[in-house]
């Protein structure tokens, strides 16, 4: 999607179409000309309630050939997310049409918020995956251009700067969204690597992938048990940016010492493995690689943007199928050890919960890399899902305040979190008798006792855990994300490191 920029009104635009935002209840104003045409739609047409949408041809009386009124609903219930909706539905409604430039009112009241809402949500609602079944020809109309119409004050090089980096950030969550909807037999956890290695090719970063045999002689007996039942070998793939620049001093020097890992659980396929899953739905399971997409999308974004940072990303990569060699019911197995003594053992109940397994071992490996914040992705329990739905992702960890950013964070991106409590009486549910933890906790509260098993790994090192089960990808087409995956977790920590410090 190409932008432009200009502080001429969106109506003196010669354009196939203008697109203007309206409150309910509010008249819009303009010229005489857009008023007369105004006139004419009647109030049953466009009233400017939310989400409501009005095409009107122009007939050469304006210089736009067409104009888009899109509704914004009351003006004391306009939210951010309002705007980011509202210009997905616009954008879909002007590709829908055959429309492939069009210019945008972005209006007088309107913040450097809208501006960036405006144009992460044009780029997310045109995204579509189409490597497996392109668009044929005739209709192969691509909304493709945006001249984005701002008030006559305002400041044309701070704008451009906004664009810029609204559309790095945005297409990092498209680049997210295609990877994570590529199927098990297309990105196996060897194929994941290689987009890691890729990704760090052109954004230079660090990149260090264990493949099978280093995993054996580190002793990463998480990964290598649940990986284990497939001919698709594991893989711990880690990519390290540092953009703290050299000579480092004051708080700079903090942010050299003080690294953020992230941390992602990416199951290429979870069939569930020898506790294997019912099989309606299970080719939903693709998406279970998502934290760990999510993990490389960021990286590509902050390198991207350059931020005066230094992250780890450590992605858990295995495949969980049911063979001979599969990880079975009642095995024990042992985490990475890092420079513990021991690792923690794991009394495995079921195969299925194989998800806070691979973390185990990935969380005990950002540590020893030096992480001095861990945030981890991972669309870990279906009682997520059935705790919050498919509107916000569970948030839990051992730090109220890395909790409260990420709150903040996900109030202004729109990827929404709701904390769960990670309390004592839940880390005793998956006490085992035999192993230091088992890998269920029982039916109730199943998020947070997966939760409680990952706190076993982090020690006091500041955490946060995002349970994305129920985010990571949608059913059905929203406003501005098209059915799969969503990218979810990219724009909310993005945000979250924009404003570290
Ligand atoms: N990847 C699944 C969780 C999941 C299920 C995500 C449905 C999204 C939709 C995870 O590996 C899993 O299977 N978890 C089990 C854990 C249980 C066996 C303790 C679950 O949630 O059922
Ligand atoms: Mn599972
Ligand atoms: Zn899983």
């Amino acid at each position: 999607m190409n932008f432009s920029l200009t502080t001429s009104a969106a109506l003196s635009q010669r354009q196939p179409a203008a697109v203007l935002f309206a409150f309910e209840k509010e008249r819009l104003d303009g010229p005489v000309a857009f008023r007369n045409l105004l006139r004419r739609v009647g109030p049953k047409e466009f009233r400017g309630t939310e989400r409501q949408l009005f095409l009107l041809h122009t007939a050469g009386k304006l210089a736009p050939q067409r104009i888009l009124l899109v509704g914004l609903g009351e003006r004391d219930n306009f939210t951010i997310e309002t705007m980011r909706r509202a210009m997905g539905l616009a954008a879909r409604k002007l590709r829908d049409s055959g429309i492939e430039r069009a210019a945008v009112q972005v209006g007088d009241d309107h913040s450097d918020n809208s501006l960036i809402a405006i144009v992460e949500a044009a780029i997310l609602a045109m995204y579509q995956f189409r490597q497996f079944k392109p668009q044929d020809d005739n209709d192969a109309t691509d909304l493709n251009s945006l001249t984005l119409c701002i008030p006559p004050r305002a400041d044309l090089p701070v704008a451009k700067r906004i664009v810029a980096e609204a559309q790095i950030v945005a297409e990092a969550t498209n680049y997210a969204r295609e990877i994570g909807n590529l199927p098990g037999n297309v990105v196996t956890p060897r194929v994941l690597a290689d987009y890691a290695r890729t990704l760090a090719k052109e954004s230079g970063l660090a990149c260090t992938v264990l493949a099978k045999n280093e995993l054996v002689k580190g002793g990463f007996g998480g990964l290598l048990a649940v990986g284990g039942g497939s001919a698709n070998e594991p893989q711990l793939i880690a990519l390290e940016y540092n953009g703290v620049p050299v000579p480092v001093a004051g708080a700079k020097r903090a942010a050299a010492a003080n690294p953020i890992a992230l941390v992602g659980k990416a199951i290429t396929f979870d069939s569930g493995g020898i506790s294997i899953k019912p099989a309606d739905k299970m080719d939903e399971m693709k998406f279970d690689k998502c934290g760990g997409v999510a993990v490389l999308a960021i990286l590509q974004a902050v390198a991207r943007l350059k931020l005066p940072l230094h992250v780890i990303g450590v992605i858990s990569s295995a495949e969980n199928m049911p063979s001979s060699t599969s990880y079975r019911p009642g095995d024990i197995v042992t985490s990475y050890r890092g420079k513990d003594k021991r690792g923690v053992t794991i009394e495995v109940l079921n195969t299925d919960a194989e998800g806070r397994i691979v973390l185990g071992d990935a969380l005990v490996y950002a540590r020893e890399r030096g992480a001095k914040t861990i945030i981890d992705f991972a669309t870990l329990t279906g009682a997520c899902v059935v705790a919050l739905g498919s509107v916000a992702a569970g948030l839990m960890g051992n730090d109220e305040a890395l909790q409260e950013k990420i709150r903040a964070s996900a109030h202004r991106t729109g990827d929404r979190v709701w904390p769960l409590p990670l309390w004592q009486e839940y880390k005793d549910k998956i006490k085992s008798d035999v192993a230091d933890i088992k890998n269920t906790g029982g039916r109730y509260g199943g998020a947070i006792t997966a939760a409680a098993f990952l706190a076993k790994y982090v020690g006091d090192t500041p955490w946060a855990h995002l349970d994305i089960a129920g985010t990571a990808w949608t059913t059905e087409d929203l406003p501005y994300l098209t059915k799969g995956a969503t990218g979810f977790g990219v724009r909310l920590v993005v945000d979250l490191l924009r404003r570290w410090s």
